[in-house]
């Protein structure tokens, strides 16, 4: 299928081999999803969403309005990639979280696992401070990845293994703001 017009004009012109998940089905997962969050998570208690930037900041937003419940929302940043297409394993905090995770109920927000290096160094940092519950919420999962220190509990997709773009994920900073995730053209 060629690249639409409005894609081009969002890539700047970089066309794309092909869509994989597009707006509407992805609208359609991240309403399941939420409705699921609510239910497995006992009435009443604290929810805490915690959002991975940047990656996640799209599918965090929308998924947050499909979760029908009171919470808090905040944002870690870490960084496990440089300019490449490859996981370097070398992951950074950047920013950590305002909102205390002590005895909530903690939805860590993922775009995507790959390799796994992001959640197995962050998953025991987050433990520490003792959540009563750290469940993770992936947009996407390759099941690439070795020695997970916790599957994601809930996943939108199942991700073939290519280097994908858009609602929120990006190549070298670029494509974050396309509408849906696609491949490009290598
Ligand atoms: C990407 C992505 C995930 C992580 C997954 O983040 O958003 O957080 O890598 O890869 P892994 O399972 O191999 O660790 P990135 O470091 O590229 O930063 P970004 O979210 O700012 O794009």
């Amino acid at each position: 299928m060629p690249t639409t017009a409005e894609t081009l004009a969002r890539t700047g012109g970089q066309p794309l081999s092909h869509v994989l998940f597009s707006e509407a089905q992805i609208a359609e997962r991240v309403h399941e999803l939420g409705e699921q969050i609510a239910r497995d998570i006992p009435e009443g208690e604290d929810i805490l969403v915690l959002g991975l930037l940047k990656g996640s900041f799209i599918f965090l937003s929308d998924l947050v309005r499909q979760i029908k419940r009171p919470m808090e929302v905040d944002f870690l940043i870490v960084s496990s990639y440089g300019a490449g297409t490859e996981s370097s394993g070398d992951v950074k905090l950047l920013y950590a979280r305002e909102a205390s995770v002590t005895g909530k109920h903690v939805v860590l927000v993922e775009d995507i696992v790959d390799s796994g290096t992001t959640l197995n160094r962050l998953l025991p940092i987050l433990e520490e401070s003792k959540p009563k519950s750290l469940e993770i919420c992936a947009l996407l999962h390759k099941h690439i990845a070795k020695n997970l220190v916790k599957e994601p509990r809930w996943v939108g997709f199942d991700c073939p293994q290519e280097f994908v773009i858009g609602y929120g994920l990006d190549h070298s900073e670029k494509y974050r703001n396309l509408p849906f995730v696609g491949v490009i053209e290598p």
